[in-house]
């Protein structure tokens, strides 16, 4: 999924006065590329995403997806393109605490259509894709580390096959050496599945590794330099 962003703004009014969070952001993405975007707290990163993944609706500008702008689609088509085309991936994991990990992933897939006696079998495929074993994947969200809560949060992130991950500092809150292996498992997806990933990272090491690096600052989207 290729994506072309022209003129994003997105001002927030706040009582004390309007946040300029996006400042006339231009960039483009190219199918299977994996980009990463770094930028101090409250530069703009989270805000960013959020127009992309038409979770939501930007002040000004275009986000041209595969020839559409999604700004410009009614809210059932933004619904729809939120569950089919994109996999989100949160720092906080966000997992229903009182479903399995099977379950979690298993609910992913009936939003997505999937009848239910195939949701089990595809679920646990899923998981096995990410490092998840049987065992695992019977278990509750805080029974598991929180590596492998970001590996399950992955696999609920691909049930519906996306082309396009956005994923919010996916390491933020894991050591160094977990962060390393889930930040492998995106890139494999990238290449493997052709997969368009955004990820927004405060780790220079791991931004290091994505084929682009941008910087946010101020709102404003620069080339990272090195
Ligand atoms: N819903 C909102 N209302 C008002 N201001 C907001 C809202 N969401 C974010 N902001 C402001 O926009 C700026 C960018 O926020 P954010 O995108 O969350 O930054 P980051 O993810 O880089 O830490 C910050 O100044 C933040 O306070
Ligand atoms: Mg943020």
């Amino acid at each position: 999924m290729s994506i072309e962003v022209t003129g994003l703004t997105k001002t927030f009014q706040a009582p004390g006065g309007d946040v300029h969070a996006l400042n006339d952001i231009n960039f483009s993405v190219k199918t299977g590329q994996f980009i990463s975007i770094i930028g101090k707290s409250g530069s703009g990163k989270s805000t960013l995403l959020s127009q992309l993944g038409a979770l939501d609706q930007p002040t000004k500008g275009e986000i041209v997806v595969d020839g559409q702008d999604i700004t410009r689609l009614s809210g059932s088509a933004q619904t729809a393109y939120r569950s089919k085309k994109i996999g989100f991936v949160f720092q906080q994991y966000n997992l229903i605490p009182n479903l399995t990990a099977a379950e979690n992933v298993m609910l992913a897939l009936e939003f997505g259509g999937v009848p239910s006696q195939q949701r089990h079998d595809e679920a646990l495929k899923l998981l096995a894709s990410v490092g998840i074993d049987e065992d695992q994947a019977q278990r509750r969200p805080g029974k598991l580390s929180g590596g492998q809560q970001q590996r399950i949060s992955i696999a609920r992130a691909l049930a519906n096959r996306p082309s396009f991950i956005l994923a919010d500092e996916p390491t933020g809150n894991l050591d160094t050496e977990t962060g390393k292996t889930i930040f492998k498992l995106l890139h494999d997806l990238s290449r493997s599945h052709d997969t368009t990933i955004i990820v927004v990272t405060h780790d220079l090491e791991i931004a290091g590794k994505t084929d682009h690096t941008y910087q946010l600052k101020d709102g404003k989207l620069i080339n990272y330099k090195k």
